[in-house]
C-alpha cells in the first residue's frame, strides 16, 4: 500500500514510518520540521534498510501539499502533523486552530484532488470530558478543556463530515492516551525542544543530569496514591496500532474512533518506581502542587480496538522505561543541538 504520513518525522510518526516500512508498505513523509529533525528520516532508512521519499512542506501550504499528493497518489494518509502542547495552546490558541484545523482542511482538499479516500487521524484522549470517571470508552462525552483539545475534537468532526460527503471514503480517528518509550535500537525516540512538558521525557533528562529534579504535580488526587494517573502506551505498540488501523480503514466506508491505550492506569509514583526498578537509576523528585488544567485520572477502555482492529498493547511500562533510557543515553542531545 502507498501511505503518505504528515508529521512523519515526529515522535509517533517516525516510529510508525518504521513499522510501515517493515510491514512492506511504500511511504512518503511530509513534514516542515517545526518540531523535528530531518536526521530522523535517515535513521529510519538505516533501521528499515529501505529508502522512501520525503518533502519539507507545511501542511497549511495547500498548493504544495496538493502537488505532493498528486505526485505520490497515496492509497491512505496518516495525519500526525500538528501542534500538541496543551499549555502553549492557551496563549497560542489561534495558531493551534490555524495549523491543526486549517492544516487538516488543506490536507482533505489535497486528498480529494489526488482521489485519496482513506485517512487515519492522530486524535487524543484529551478530548474526553472528565465529569464521569474512567475508563473512557469511545462514546464517553467529548468535552475538551484546552484549545489544543478543541482542535482535535473539531478535526474529528470535520473528518467525519468529509467521510459522509461522498461515497467510498473512510476514516479512523485514533485517540492516543500517553505515548512513552522508544524503538529498542535507541536510534529514534522523543526529542522535545526546550523544557519537556511531559512526564517521561522530563524523567529521562533528570536521570541524564540535564535537569535537577522532577516536580511531581500533586499528591491529593482521588487515585491509589494521590498522584496523577494515566494510561501509558509504548510508542512501538502505538505504531503497530496504525498498521491495524490501516487494514481496517481500507475496508470501511465510515468514520470510526478508537482508543489506543493499555486499559491500565498508572500513577506518577508508580511510573517512578517502575523506572527505577527497570533501569537501576534513581529519579530525584519532589512533590509540589497540582499543575493547572490537569485531570486526576485518564485511562482507556480498549475493548473496541481489540474487537474491531484486533490490536492490543503488548509492551510493558518497564519496556518503555528501558527503551526510553536507552534512547536518552545514546543520544544525550537528541537528534542534534537545538534550542533547549
Ligand atoms: P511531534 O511534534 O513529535 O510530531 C509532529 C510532527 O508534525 C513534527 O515532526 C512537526 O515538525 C510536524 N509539523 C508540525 N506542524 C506542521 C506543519 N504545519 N506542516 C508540516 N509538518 C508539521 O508530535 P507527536 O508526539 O509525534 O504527535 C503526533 C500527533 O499525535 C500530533 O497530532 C499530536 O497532537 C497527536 N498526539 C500526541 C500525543 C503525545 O502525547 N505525544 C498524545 C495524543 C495525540
Ligand atoms: N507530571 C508530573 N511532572 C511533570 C510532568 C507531568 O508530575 O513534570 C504528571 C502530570 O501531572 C500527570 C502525568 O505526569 O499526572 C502525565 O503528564 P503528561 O504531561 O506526561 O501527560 P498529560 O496526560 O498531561 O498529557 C498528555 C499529552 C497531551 C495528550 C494527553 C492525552 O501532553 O497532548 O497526554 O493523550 F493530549
Amino acid at each position: 500500500m502507498k501511505v503518505l504520513l504528515t508529521g512523519g518525522a515526529g515522535y509517533i510518526g517516525s516510529h510508525t514510518t518504521l513499522a510501515l516500512l517493515r510491514a512492506g508498505h511504500d511511504v512518503f513523509v511530509v513534514d516542515n520540521h517545526r518540531n523535528s529533525s530531518p536526521v530522523v528520516l535517515d535513521r529510519v532508512r538505516a533501521l528499515s534498510g529501505r529508502d522512501f521519499g520525503a518533502a519539507e512542506i507545511d501542511i497549511c501550504d495547500a498548493g504544495a501539499l496538493a502537488a505532493c499528493l498528486a505526485a505520490f497518489r497515496p492509497d491512505c494518509v496518516i495525519h500526525f502533523a500538528g501542534l500538541k502542547a496543551v499549555a502553549e495552546s492557551i496563549p497560542e490558541a489561534v495558531e493551534y486552530y490555524r495549523v491543526n484545523v486549517g492544516g487538516t482542511i488543506s490536507l482533505l482538499q489535497a486528498m480529494d484532488l489526488a482521489e485519496c479516500r482513506k485517512l487515519i487521524f492522530s486524535s487524543s484522549a484529551t478530548i474526553y470530558g472528565t465529569a464521569l470517571p474512567p475508563p473512557f470508552a469511545e462514546d464517553h462525552p467529548i468535552a475538551p478543556s484546552s484549545p489544543y483539545g478543541r482542535t482535535k475534537a473539531q478535526v474529528e468532526q470535520i473528518v467525519t463530515d468529509w467521510v459522509a460527503a461522498a461515497d467510498h471514503r473512510g476514516a479512523v480517528l485514533l485517540r492516543y492516551f500517553n505515548p512513552v518509550g522508544a524503538d529498542p535500537s535507541g536510534q529514534i525516540g522523543e526529542d522535545p525542544r526546550g523544557i519537556p512538558n511531559n512526564l517521561m521525557p522530563y524523567v529521562l533528562q533528570v536521570v541524564a543530569g540535564r535537569r535537577e529534579e522532577l516536580l511531581v504535580f500533586g499528591d491529593d488526587y482521588d487515585t491509589p496514591d494521590g498522584s496523577g494517573e494515566r494510561d501509558y502506551i509504548h510508542v512501538v505498540d502505538l505504531a503497530r496500532g496504525h498498521i491495524a488501523a490501516l487494514d481496517y480503514v481500507m475496508t470501511t466506508e465510515a468514520s470510526a474512533a478508537f482508543n489506543l491505550g493499555t486499559g491500565r492506569g498508572v500513577t506518577v509514583r508508580e511510573v517512578l518506581r517502575t523506572f527505577e526498578a527497570a533501569t537501576g537509576c534513581t529519579v530525584a523528585h519532589r512533590i509540589v502542587g497540582r499543575r493547572p488544567g490537569d485531570v486526576g485520572s485518564s485511562v482507556a477502555d480498549v475493548a473496541k480496538a481489540a474487537r474491531l482492529l484486533g490490536w492490543c498493547a503488548q509492551e510493558t511500562l518497564a519496556d518503555a522505561c528501558l527503551s526510553g533510557w536507552n534512547w536518552q543515553r545514546r543520544n544525550p542531545d537528541g537528534y542534534g543541538p537545538h534550542d533547549r
